[in-house]
């Protein structure tokens, strides 16, 4: 029962977003347990914190898969990001969220040019998100004494 109007390269999309959101989940709750582990207890809150904004995106992701009639399909989990310190897990997580933000813009520029308003809008509000996270890493990583990336140049047309 696929929706006829939906591409299946947006669809192909929603599959791979949904994949690297329940990373996402994995990774933060995994190193939410580390911080723990090791007494930090503000950072284990803060990415507890992000754990839960991570699966508000995935079931994001399954409401509009389920609303264009396919079923969520996320088939790739990637192992969690583990370190011995902290800087080392939240350089991972920097990674990750670039690599979530790169392809929500992939997305959504895949939908403007094929004028899915629609979806261009969903994929644009989780990049936003994404863009908060991945800025909120780097802040966190300069509060640390690590220098942050500068940032890249992103022009949306
Ligand atoms: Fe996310
Ligand atoms: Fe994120």
């Amino acid at each position: 029962m696929r929706h006829a109007s939906v591409h299946p390269r947006t669809l192909g999309y929603l599959g791979r977003a949904l994949s690297l959101e329940y990373s996402a989940v994995q990774q933060y709750m995994t190193q939410a347990a580390l911080a723990e582990a090791w007494g930090l207890r503000e950072a284990a809150d803060r990415l507890r914190h992000e754990t839960v904004e991570e699966m508000q995106h995935a079931d994001r992701i399954v409401k509009r898969m389920l609303g264009l009639g396919v079923a969520p399909n996320a088939s790739q989990l990637r192992p969690a990001g583990v370190a011995r310190d902290l800087v080392s897990l939240l350089l991972q997580d920097a990674a990750l969220e670039a690599e979530i933000v790169a392809l929500y813009e992939e997305a959504m520029l895949f939908c403007r040019r094929i004028a899915d308003h629609e979806n261009a809008e969903f994929f644009n509000g989780l990049l936003q998100d994404e863009l908060a996270h991945a800025g909120a890493i780097q802040t966190w990583l300069a509060d640390l004494g690590v220098q942050p990336q500068a940032p890249e140049e992103r022009a949306y047309f």
